[in-house]
């Protein structure tokens, strides 16, 4: 019993092997189909929990369970620290993806939660944008231009066929940075005044770092009829990023309602003011056709299942490339009833001897 590790330089490898857009629509994909297929006597979710980091800026420490019945949990363990870049040089968003055995517990793989939770929060917003904006929507607004943002016009450029990208952030250093950083795209982005991405966009992603009680980020009141947001960044208690009143007058869709009720945007709603959930929407896409002409809001907190759809993608394509190091991270030699075994030479049974208790304990072969 191993443990497959799937490291930073095998993402390189592996991102150079089969194309960054091969990947982010794999992911799509993933994500989508895990959202179509979901069904709750087989797929266990649970709401995240974690720690508040009291650091010069609110940081947090969560984890994030989900579990297949009788076949893996996956739980990913995610650091949220917004002074990261500046300060460290490192995201704001640092994790790990570790995926366990339902039948034994074994730990099955380990792999970067960084790139995993950037592609995934971008499928999930193309997928939301795919259901609730209009098709013909053509420009693309972002509020907040830092990591997150590169995967969400990423892969919204891999839905839609976008003419313009208009970019607004409060740190002019990640406005300018941020047309380099999706030149791969080769689309028309522009840094603009927050004023113009509002008047502009057909869907809006907002995806900033704004503090607890410092939100929104937007204003009401020059926004068109048909705006789809997908409104990334709200994810703790008080963080939010819209303004009452666009979320009163859209159909808003959470990702996870128990969460997004404590820490989306839901949270400046009544329960009854909330719309069907993505899940629900993917599982009926004609019954909320209509609302694609109207105003609509992808409530993203991010959740397990879609960590886990990009985990699979991440091990099996890791699998197929030949990359990825299996190791034995895990003392599971030896004798299964001494845990000294294997760690002190002349300790436990030794050759020929009955382990103790039934057969199913192995005996050292010295
Ligand atoms: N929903 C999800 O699944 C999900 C997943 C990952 C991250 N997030 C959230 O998305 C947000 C962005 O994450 P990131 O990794 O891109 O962080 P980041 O630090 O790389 O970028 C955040 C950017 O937002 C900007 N910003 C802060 N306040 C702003 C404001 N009022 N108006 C405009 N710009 C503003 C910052 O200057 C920064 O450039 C975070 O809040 C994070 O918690 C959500």
């Amino acid at each position: 019993m191993k443990t497959l590790l799937v490291t930073q330089a095998d993402l390189r490898k592996l991102v150079h092997e089969v194309g960054i857009d091969a990947l982010m629509d794999q992911v799509i994909e993933a994500v989508e189909g895990a959202f179509r297929a979901f069904d709750t006597s087989r797929t266990e979710l649970r709401q995240r929990d974690g720690f508040t980091l009291r650091n010069a800026r609110t940081g947090v420490l969560e984890w994030m369970p989900v579990m297949r019945q009788g076949e893996t949990i996956t739980i990913k363990v995610v650091g949220y620290n917004p002074l990261n870049p500046r300060r460290y040089g490192v995201p704001t968003i640092i994790a790990t993806n570790s995926v366990y055995d339902c039948e034994t517990g074994h730990l099955m793989a380990v792999v970067d939660g960084v790139l995993a939770t950037a592609l995934r929060t971008g499928a999930a917003s193309a997928i939301a944008s795919r259901h609730l904006a209009d098709p013909d929507s053509r420009v693309v607004g972002l509020v907040g231009c830092g990591a997150q943002a590169v995967t969400q016009l990423h892969a919204l450029s891999r839905v839609f066929s976008i003419q313009r990208v208009l970019a607004f952030d409060v740190d002019p250093v990640a406005q300018r940075s941020f047309p380099k950083r999706v030149g791969f795209l080769g689309l028309d982005v522009r840094a603009v005044p927050l004023e113009t991405v509002e008047a502009e966009a057909d869907i809006l992603c907002t995806v900033t770092s704004v503090g607890v009680g410092e939100g929104p980020v937007l204003e009401d009141g020059r926004l068109r009829p048909w705006l789809h947001v997908n409104a990334v960044g709200s994810d703790l208690p008080g963080k939010v990023e819209l303004p009452r009143s666009l979320l009163e007058r859209s159909l808003v869709c959470p990702d996870f309602l128990p969460q997004a009720l404590v820490e989306g945007e839901c949270q400046q709603l009544r329960p009854e003011q909330v719309g069907p959930s993505i899940i629900e929407v993917v599982q009926n896409p004609e019954r909320h056709r209509d609302w694609r002409k109207r105003s609509t809001v992808f409530d993203s907190t991010g959740f397990s299942l879609e960590d886990e759809a990009v985990t699979r993608v991440l091990t099996e394509l890791a699998r197929r490339h030949g990359l990825g190091m299996d190791v034995e991270l895990e003392c599971l030699a030896g004798d299964a009833m001494d845990p000294y075994d294997l760690l002190l030479p002349g300790q436990g049974v030794q050759a020929g001897e009955e382990a103790p208790g039934d057969s199913r304990h192995k005996v050292r072969v010295a």
